[in-house]
């Protein structure tokens, strides 16, 4: 079952007119909430920055947060295995009479869906995973959530094709985040992470894991890296809310540190994992 405008209906009964400016523009703002036992791991924070990105792009929020919730437990109870499960919601400005770029008021569209998160077990993590990198050339509205995916879905797509699970971006030397994560390096000890701003979203994973790791006592700081202190650190994670945290100890076919997960991840990852109960 998925929402869609107010009513819960068979996914294959859902259809949206092909005037809906979320599939003619891209026009629209999303969120995905990691539900665990039916327990959402940063629920409020999700819903604050669905209310960002509405608030960016001037559409007015059709729901109250406690709607919001309603709609979102609904969805989680239809599942009758009881799985983890991601919770996509997408609002897009809704349909015209004719395609053109410019827009009134019109009544969004809300769409609301749930599928099976299986983010990897720890023992399956322990030597790390690949990935890429590439320039970073997508709008400098990055922290905006919005449905408009191109540049994202496409280094998602040459990730796939070298067989790594993501593609880091960097923009002029700087690491910026990855087509679908955040990015964090360690240093000596210290965490690493692109601070806030128009270059990259802002995880809410990003925001637990710095949590996390300052519950166990680690430095973190909210400061830019390049290239270059991505290829020459102890450690690389990804982090999601699909994916959770994940080490990445090849980049670009090389070796980063000694090509194990780090021990500093490993502790953030588990008490990343108590945020579940
Ligand atoms: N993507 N950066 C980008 C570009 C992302 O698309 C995402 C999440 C993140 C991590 O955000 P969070 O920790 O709130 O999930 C960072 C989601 C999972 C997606 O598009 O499906």
């Amino acid at each position: 079952m998925v929402y869609l405008n107010g009513n819960f209906i068979e996914k294959d009964k859902a259809f949206v007119s092909v005037m809906d400016r979320g599939f003619l523009f891209g026009d629209g703002v999303y969120e995905v909430f990691p539900a665990y036992n039916r327990k959402i791991i940063g629920l409020d924070s999700h819903l604050n920055r669905l209310q960002d990105g509405l608030d960016a792009i001037s559409i007015k929020n059709p729901h109250t947060n406690n709607e919001w919730k309603d709609l979102i437990n609904k969805i989680i109870s239809f599942d009758p295995n009881n799985q983890n499960q991601a919770i996509y919601l997408q609002i897009s400005r809704g349909s015209d009479e004719n395609r053109k770029h410019t827009y009134g008021e019109l009544k969004p569209t809300v769409y609301i869906q749930s599928s099976a998160i299986n983010p990897r077990e720890k023992s399956t993590l322990l030597n790390g995973l690949s990935a890429i990198t590439r320039e970073d050339i997508r709008w400098l509205k990055s922290n905006t959530k919005a449905t408009s995916l191109l540049a994202n879905t496409l280094y998602a797509q040459e990730a796939k094709n070298n067989d790594a699970e993501e593609t880091i971006l960097y923009r002029d030397g700087i690491v910026t985040e990855a087509s679908s994560s955040n990015v964090f390096i360690v240093k000596s000890n210290c965490i690493y992470t692109h601070p806030k701003g128009p270059n990259i979203l802002p995880g809410i994973t990003r925001e637990k894991v710095i949590e996390c790791a300052k519950i166990n006592n680690f430095n973190v700081e909210e400061s830019s890296f390049t290239k270059e202190q991505l290829m020459n650190a102890d450690e690389v994670w990804i982090s999601s809310s699909t994916r959770e945290i994940i080490p990445i100890t090849i980049i670009d076919g090389i070796q980063i540190s000694d090509g194990f997960a780090g021990p500093i991840w490993s502790e953030v990852y588990d008490q990343y994992q108590s945020l579940k109960s």
